[in-house]
């Protein structure tokens, strides 16, 4: 099967990014938002992006102004569920929630073509469960990007016991396309990728409430001893503080091990209401994004 027409559900920080290397990769693209507020700040974050891209200069592996126009130019927003029908595949990318998650899914499979992929971007969400709301389950998968989607190669492609064969395949060549590594996988909670970074990042926040080391002190040691481009405090508060306490449930939930549950000070953290970058204050204050100061906690 063929894919031409991309539509992406959500416009936060993931669906903005799915749309535009979608758009990037030459796919006309269309993003589903509940209201015009939340597509202007998701397009108003792909034009920031794209502007980086038009920086750095095609000779460098960004691209020129032109090129910037053509693909905004393939990007659609709409609030219509309807516009998503003749889509070949739908990417969700909406709030980390089981039954918004469904509702959506069962409100589109009736609206989009029967032969059309559905894909969530969920990190941790059972991809099984999710299917279970379309009668397509053998045309659903799990994609999961990374955070900033336009500059992390990896996609993860997870398939469920259900999945045909050539949907898996569609979807690893689509991944290709939109220039990013693909890696194959299964509905298993937290895939590949969190699978071993929910632990480390578990373990740093372990360690510091242990008083192993400061927070910059822990940061530094794993960017400059093991060449991490971001220590795992730097990362949580990249992620969101609420996205990574909201995948420990799930992941101790499926496994019941130790090594995926919460810390004391994660959860306080987040009755907080820190929640890191996004909140402007989680283990460091980002009011000066460039300079973040670790908070006292
Ligand atoms: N779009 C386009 N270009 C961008 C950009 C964006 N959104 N953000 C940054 N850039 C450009 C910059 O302009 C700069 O360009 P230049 O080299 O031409 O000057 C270049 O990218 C590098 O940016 P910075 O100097 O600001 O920052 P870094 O060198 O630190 O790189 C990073 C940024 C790639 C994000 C790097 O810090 C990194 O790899 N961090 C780790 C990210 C990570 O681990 N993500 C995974 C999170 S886990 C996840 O998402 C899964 C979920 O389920 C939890």
């Amino acid at each position: 099967m063929q894919i031409k027409n991309v539509g992406v559900l959500g416009c936060g920080l993931m669906g903005s990014g799915i749309a535009q290397v979608a758009a990037q990769a030459g796919y006309d693209v269309t993003v589903l938002e509940a209201e015009q507020k939340a597509l202007d700040k998701g397009f108003a974050g792909i034009d920031a992006s794209l502007a980086k891209f038009v920086e750095r200069g095609p000779e460098k592996g960004g691209i020129t102004a032109q090129q910037k126009d053509e693909i905004r130019a393939r990007l659609k927003g709409t609030q219509k569920k309807e516009d998503l029908a003749g889509c070949d595949i739908v990417i969700e990318a909406i709030i980390e929630n089981i039954d918004e998650k469904k509702k959506m899914y069962a409100a589109l499979d009736s609206i989009v073509k029967p032969d059309a992929i559905f894909a969530t971007n969920t990190s941790s969400i059972s991809v099984t469960e999710l299917m279970t709301a379309t009668r397509r389950v053998d045309r659903f998968i799990g994609l999961h990007f990374f955070n900033p989607v336009p500059l992390m190669k990896l996609v993860e492609v997870v398939r469920t016991i259900a999945t045909d064969d050539a949907v898996m395949d569609t979807a690893v060549e689509f991944g290709k396309k939109l220039g990013k590594v693909p890696v194959r996988t299964s509905d298993k909670a937290g895939f590949i990728v969190n699978r071993l970074l929910v632990p480390y990042l578990l373990d740093a926040i372990r360690a510091y409430e242990e008083g192993v080391g400061s927070v910059p002190d822990i940061d530094n040691a794993m960017k400059l001893g093991c060449g991490y481009p971001m220590g795992p405090f730097t990362l949580l508060d990249f992620v969101g503080l609420d996205t990574t306490y909201y995948i420990t449930h799930v992941m101790y939930d499926e496994f019941k091990e130790r090594r995926f549950a919460s810390p004391p000070l994660l959860k306080r953290l987040v009755l907080a209401g820190w929640y890191g970058k996004k909140t402007g204050k989680g283990f460091y204050d980002w009011k000066d994004p460039k300079n973040p100061v670790p908070v006292k906690l």
